[in-house]
């Protein structure tokens, strides 16, 4: 039996088996006093009565571990042609002093703290410096526009919260201040303080006794040390669009967060202590979070902050010239970064003027990689493609050829097998087990394990009915897919109104919520269609309230401004067309779903409820005159 098989079966046969021997993987301050538990609301909980520092193990254990001198964190920023290096003892250096201003500024276990910044390495100190603390950080993504930002901010309820002056997009500067200084301005929570990183040639306008600049509060601080804290005690909040407007507020914990991701980097990445690890993501997504930030510090490794494109900094070699000058062993990336590439260098002319040997394997995750991509990137990097499957609410890697238990051949278009800890079953609408081949909705069979959520942020309710009410025992995942006989699993996609804009996770739903505000519209329904570049984005359908005289590209450019200024650029809303009705069953629910495959062109059905199938006709021709969907494209 393989290292794989043996792991994965005791994994689902004795979780508290398999999970007790990989807590050693960790240093413990007070080991658990059980491994899989319930808490007082019933949910599972790993770890019990344990008690550690996330930020200790990721900096202080290596220190003691003689690899003070080795890079921790390596920035390399195209767009201010900036690049710095940290060694674990500098990088802890840097995270007491970040936790010192926090402490004096009041910050304590317990606390939360927003964390609004581009990827620099204050961001990465940052969270580091929660965590060294026992505060609770949660990232938002820089992307996100101040409405967004706000929703967070009334739900984290911070205490304080950490930005910088600006972002950069290519050559746009993204000033963030403004952004957040507008945020705090619509929320009903108002933080104490704002704590600001200042980057060269700008001023802001700053907020006398509320915001203050990090180099003018730092001068004469004392350093803070680490904080044990609880195992169950939250490390991190991190929202991610659901089906509504209100984002979920996933809450990963200390203990079961620290092992399964240690235990990652080795069984899912194959990764050893001192191999250099890039997830070109951002910190404000979970693959940020998982695998720029925590993981690899806490296996040991080096991890590469990069603040840049795939393409235009300055150009389609930009990831390769990384991972030459940098000797990166492990690359992990969205699909719609290859594509980018991919489409500006199809022969892959810009990966020939690197020396990228140092490269094991290359590894997808965010979205759905379509064939061609993935054998593209086969060959042009000649190493493994590793398509793996998660989502922000497990945390790591639900399946994924997990390259340090074995190394069976991936197939293209799979995510491949369950992660040891992943009782992943396929179920039919009435909660059967479909048999192999057959596509249904998966579940997880819980107990999940450690590293996923245990909740959501103050709001359980929520939690059981999000995931755990449709099929009881079960975690919905939310996607869709069929395992097929040899055992490989294929995610066909969201079965929910979420939708993944250039990896980046979305609610249609919640587009639909803000356009329907817009005073000429009587309905809307928003979908998500095939991108060549971006795997999905949306297009909206409007029907516009009786006798309303308007101008239907007026219409489309102010529904586009809205979304912008509301969700943020990210999520590349541009066409809406106006119809005279919208498809639905007799009992009123919108057939999206179809809308969606006549868009993508692939077949549909038509259920036999549809209330009125001429309505379909007329979207068809509507679609067709507007050139919208790969379907209509070359029409
Ligand atoms: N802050 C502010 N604005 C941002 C932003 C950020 N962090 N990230 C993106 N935006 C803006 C962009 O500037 C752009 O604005 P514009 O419409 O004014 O030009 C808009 O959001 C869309 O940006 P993006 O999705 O990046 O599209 P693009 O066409 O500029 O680039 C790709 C396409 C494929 C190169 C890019 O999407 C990419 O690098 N994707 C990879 C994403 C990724 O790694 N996700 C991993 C999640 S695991
Ligand atoms: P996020 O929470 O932002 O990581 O998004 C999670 C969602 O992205 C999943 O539920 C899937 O719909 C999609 N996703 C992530 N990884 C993959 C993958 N490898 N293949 C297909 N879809 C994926």
């Amino acid at each position: 039996m393989s290292t794989y098989e043996e792991q994965y079966k005791l994994s689902i046969s004795d979780p508290d088996s398999f999970w007790r021997e990989k807590s050693k993987l960790i240093e413990w301050f007070e080991q658990p006093k059980s491994i899989l538990s319930k808490d007082e609301e019933g949910l599972n909980r790993w770890f019990q009565g344990g008690k550690l520092n996330t930020s200790y193990l990721a900096l202080d254990f290596h220190i003691h571990a003689g690899r003070g001198n080795q890079l921790a964190l390596i920035y390399d920023s195209p767009v201010t042609d900036n690049r710095k290096s940290y060694t674990y003892s500098e990088l802890k250096e840097e995270v007491e002093l970040f936790a010192g201003v926090l402490k004096s500024r009041g910050i304590q276990k317990g606390d939360t703290v927003i964390i609004y910044m581009p990827m620099i390495p204050e961001a990465v100190m940052a969270m580091l410096a929660c965590a060294r603390l026992g505060a609770i950080h949660s990232v938002v993504f820089g992307g996100f526009a101040p409405h967004e930002l706000a929703i967070r901010i009334d739900d984290a309820k911070p205490k304080l919260i950490v930005t910088a002056s600006y972002g950069i997009e290519i050559e746009k500067l993204i000033h963030y201040k403004p952004l957040l200084d507008e945020a705090i301005h619509q929320s009903t929570h108002k933080p104490s303080e704002v704590l600001v990183v200042r980057r060269p040639n700008v001023s802001e306008y700053m907020h006398t006794g509320r915001d203050f600049y990090l180099d003018e509060v730092n001068e004469g601080i004392e350093p803070a040390t680490y904080v044990p804290v609880d195992s169950w005690d939250p490390l991190y909040i991190l929202y991610t669009s659901g089906t509504t407007g209100k984002p979920k507020g996933v809450v990963r914990d200390n203990g079961g967060h620290a092992v399964a991701l240690k235990y990652s980097m080795n069984a899912v990445y194959g990764a050893h202590a001192g191999d250099i690890f890039w997830a070109a993501s951002d910190v404000g997504w979970v693959v940020g979070h998982s695998y720029i930030v925590y993981g690899p510090l806490l296996h040991g490794c080096t991890t590469i902050l990069y603040e840049g494109k795939p393409v235009r900094t300055p150009d389609a070699g930009a990831f390769f010239r990384m991972i030459s000058d940098y000797n990166i062993n492990f690359l992990f990336t969205a699909p719609t970064a290859l594509r980018a590439i991919k489409k500006e260098d199809p022969n892959g002319n810009e990966i020939k003027k690197y020396d990228i040997s140092s490269l094991k394997t290359l590894f997808l995750a965010g979205e759905r990689t379509d064939p061609a991509t993935y054998y593209w990137a086969e060959e042009k990097l000649g190493v493994p493609v590793v398509d793996h499957w998660w989502q922000t609410e497990t945390g790591w890697a639900i399946t994924a050829n997990p390259m340090g238990l074995h190394d069976r051949k991936p197939k293209a278009g799979s995510t491949n097998f369950p992660v040891p800890g992943f009782d992943l079953k396929i179920l039919d609408e009435e909660g059967r087990e479909v048999p192999r081949g057959s596509e249904g909705f998966i579940t997880l069979k819980l107990p999940l394990p450690p590293g996923c959520l245990p909740t959501l942020w103050k709001d359980t309710p929520n939690f059981q009915k999000s995931y755990l009410e449709t099929y009881p025992g079960y975690y919905l995942t939310g996607d869709g897919g069929y395992i097929d006989q040899d055992g490989y699993l294929f995610v066909m996609g969201r079965i929910d109104d979420v939708i993944n804009v250039a990896g980046h996770r979305l609610s249609t739903g919640e587009m639909e919520e803000i356009i329907s505000h817009h005073e000429h519209v009587a309905e809307t329904a928003v979908i998500g269609i095939a991108d060549e570049i971006k795997g999905q984005v949306p297009v909206g359908f409007v029907v516009i309230k009786d006798g309303d005289p308007i101008d239907p590209h007026k219409l489309e450019s102010e529904i586009a401004h809205v979304i912008r200024e509301e969700i943020g650029a990210i999520a590349s809303f541009k066409s809406t067309m106006v119809v005279k009705r919208l498809p639905k069953t007799r009992s009123g629910k919108i057939l999206r779903k179809t809308l969606r495959k006549i868009a993508d062109g692939e077949p549909y059905h038509i259920p036999s409820t549809i209330d009125d199938p001429t309505i379909l006709e007329e979207i068809i021709e509507v679609m067709k005159s507007h050139r919208v969907g790969k379907a209509f494209q070359g029409s």
